[in-house]
């Protein structure tokens, strides 16, 4: 496990704000839930969060920037560090009792992400990862999986939902990667789904319209677990894009073949004249 200052400050932070979160869970069916957008609920439980971890992080390191999910961009003092906090990743498993959801903090230096913690409270998995320093769950060296036959497989996704993604595009996307691999899952938290990827769990993954909060810190976890991480076109843009394709380098590699194929939608032949 890596025990720099940096990992010590944003592991206290997340494990303190992950008590709460982890009580609330158990009174889920409690918890005043208020709408945020079709299918996008904030609960109480993801505002105490974030305002846990929000005040734990600028008293550790007063002057860093903020890009929240609930608050937004809290501008700082010091130009080059901007924290990005999701605070909740996984509300809709969370709101319907399903126990798949975390916590994810990313440092980014200098437009750089350098360090990432993610953190499962119902598993009690701690996921860290500092730039060159490796990437650990709790105590054990992560490593991404060896596998490079696509029929071997197993492929994480996120799928759109009402009023978020383009369906037509994710369903030719799916398409294509279920036919050609051993499994595709929907797990639900996308910080946690770049985590199995750095655990080897599972051999890629895929998804867009995500934002920094939600891959910040997953995306240093799994270069530091040795995995390949481009944006869903395979270039260097993931946060601005918030799109995402990571995997070891070979099914990386291959996954951008695929989606990029699946992407280019073909044009309905003109229908031929009638004799008539
Ligand atoms: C969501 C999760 C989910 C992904 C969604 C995200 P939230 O984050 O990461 O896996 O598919 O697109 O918005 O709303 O639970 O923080
Ligand atoms: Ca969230
Ligand atoms: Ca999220």
């Amino acid at each position: 496990m890596i025990r720099t200052p940096l990992i010590t400050v944003m592991v206290d932070a997340v494990m303190k704000a992950a008590r709460g979160l982890k009580r609330d869970f158990g009174e889920v069916e409690n918890l005043q839930v208020s709408r945020k957008g079709p299918s996008d609920f904030v609960s109480a439980a993801d505002r105490k969060s974030e305002e846990v971890l929000y005040e734990a992080l600028a008293k550790a390191r007063p002057g860093y920037g903020f890009k929240m999910e609930e608050r937004g961009i809290v501008e700082g003092a010091d130009k080059s560090h901007v924290w990005h906090i999701d605070p909740l990743d996984g509300t809709t498993n969370f709101l319907h009792g399903i126990p798949q959801f975390s916590i994810s903090v990313g440092l980014e230096r200098d437009r750089q992400i350098v360090a990432g913690v993610v953190y499962d409270p119902i598993k009690d998995e701690l996921y860290v990862a500092e730039r060159g320093q490796g990437a650990f769950l709790n105590n054990r060296r992560l490593r991404v999986s060896a596998r490079t036959d696509l029929a071997d497989c197993l492929i994480a996704c996120g799928v759109p939902f009402l009023g978020h993604g383009n369906h037509p595009e994710f369903l030719r996307e799916l398409a294509a990667v279920m036919a050609r691999t051993a499994g595709v899952r929907r797990m639900g938290s996308a910080a946690l789904d770049l985590c199995a990827v750095a655990a080897g769990r599972c051999d890629g993954y895929w998804e867009r319209n995500l934002s920094s909060h939600d891959i910040a810190a997953g995306v240093v976890i799994v270069r530091e677990a040795g995995g390949f991480v481009s944006d869903a076109d395979g270039g260097e843009r993931i946060l601005e894009k918030g799109s995402v394709i990571a995997g070891n380098e070979s099914v990386q590699r291959e996954l951008i073949k695929i989606l990029k194929a699946a992407g280019k939608v073909t044009p309905a032949p003109t229908p031929a004249p009638s004799a008539e």
